[in-house]
C-alpha cells in the first residue's frame, strides 16, 4: 500500500481555506485518489471538545501558554487518530490548519517564543511535518473583512489588525525556509 500524501492549508482568517480544500478536493477525485479532509483545532471527538475551548469568548482569562499547550493536545490525538492512519490506508489527508498555524498565531500573534514552540512540536507530534503546505495570502484587511461579515467573532476572530499583521508574516517566513511550502496568492482567480 503506497503512503498517502498530508497537505495542509494555512493562511489568516477570511484567505479562502474552504473553497481551496474543497477544489484540491474535486481534483484528486477526479485522479481516484481517496483523500481525508479534516481540521484544526479539532479533527476528533476530543479534539472537537478542545476546539469549543479554544474559540469560546468567555474564555477571556486563557493564557497563551494554556492556548498553545490545548493546540497541541488536539493536535497529538489528531495525529494518531486520524493523520497518520488515514495516511498509512493510502489516502491523501487535506487538513485545513496544522502546526505552521500555531507558529503564527501563538508566536507571532501572542509573542510566545519559537523555540518554545518548536520544542513541544518535537514533544507532542515528534516534530511530524506535511509533505506539502499551501499558505493562502491575501492583504489582511481584504481577508478580515471577507471572514468578519460572516456570523459571531469567536475568540481568535475579536483580535486587532495588527494581531492578524504579525500572523500573516510568520506564515509567510516559514514558507521561505520550508522546502514543502508554498505560498498561493488567493487575489488571482481559483485554478
Ligand atoms: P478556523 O476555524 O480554521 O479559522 P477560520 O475558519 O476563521 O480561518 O480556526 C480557528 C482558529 O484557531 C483560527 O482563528 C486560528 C486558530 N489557531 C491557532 O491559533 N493555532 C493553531 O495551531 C490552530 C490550528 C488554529
Amino acid at each position: 500500500m503506497t503512503r498517502g500524501s498530508f497537505i495542509t492549508i494555512e493562511g489568516v482568517e477570511g484567505v479562502g481555506k474552504s473553497t481551496n480544500i474543497a477544489f484540491i478536493r474535486s481534483l484528486l477525485e477526479e485522479r481516484s485518489i481517496a483523500s481525508i479532509v479534516t481540521r484544526e483545532p479539532g479533527g476528533t471527538e476530543l479534539g472537537e471538545h478542545i476546539r469549543n475551548l479554544l474559540l469560546d469568548k468567555e474564555q477571556s482569562s486563557m493564557t497563551a501558554m494554556t492556548e498553545l499547550l490545548l493546540m497541541f493536545a488536539a493536535r497529538a490525538q489528531h495525529v494518531s487518530q486520524v493523520i497518520e492512519p488515514g495516511l498509512a490506508s493510502g489516502s491523501w489527508v487535506i487538513c485545513d490548519r496544522f502546526t505552521d498555524s500555531s507558529y503564527a498565531y501563538q508566536g507571532g500573534g501572542r509573542h510566545i517564543d519559537m523555540d518554545t514552540i518548536a520544542s513541544l512540536e518535537q514533544l507532542a507530534i515528534n516534530s511530524f511535518h506535511p509533505d506539502c503546505t499551501l499558505v493562502l495570502d491575501l492583504p489582511v484587511e481584504i481577508g478580515l473583512k471577507r471572514a468578519l461579515d460572516v456570523g459571531e467573532k469567536d475568540r481568535f476572530e475579536s483580535e486587532k489588525v495588527e494581531f492578524f499583521e504579525r500572523v500573516r508574516q510568520v506564515f509567510l517566513q516559514r514558507a521561505a525556509k520550508n522546502e514543502y511550502s508554498h505560498v498561493v496568492d488567493t487575489s488571482q482567480p481559483l485554478e
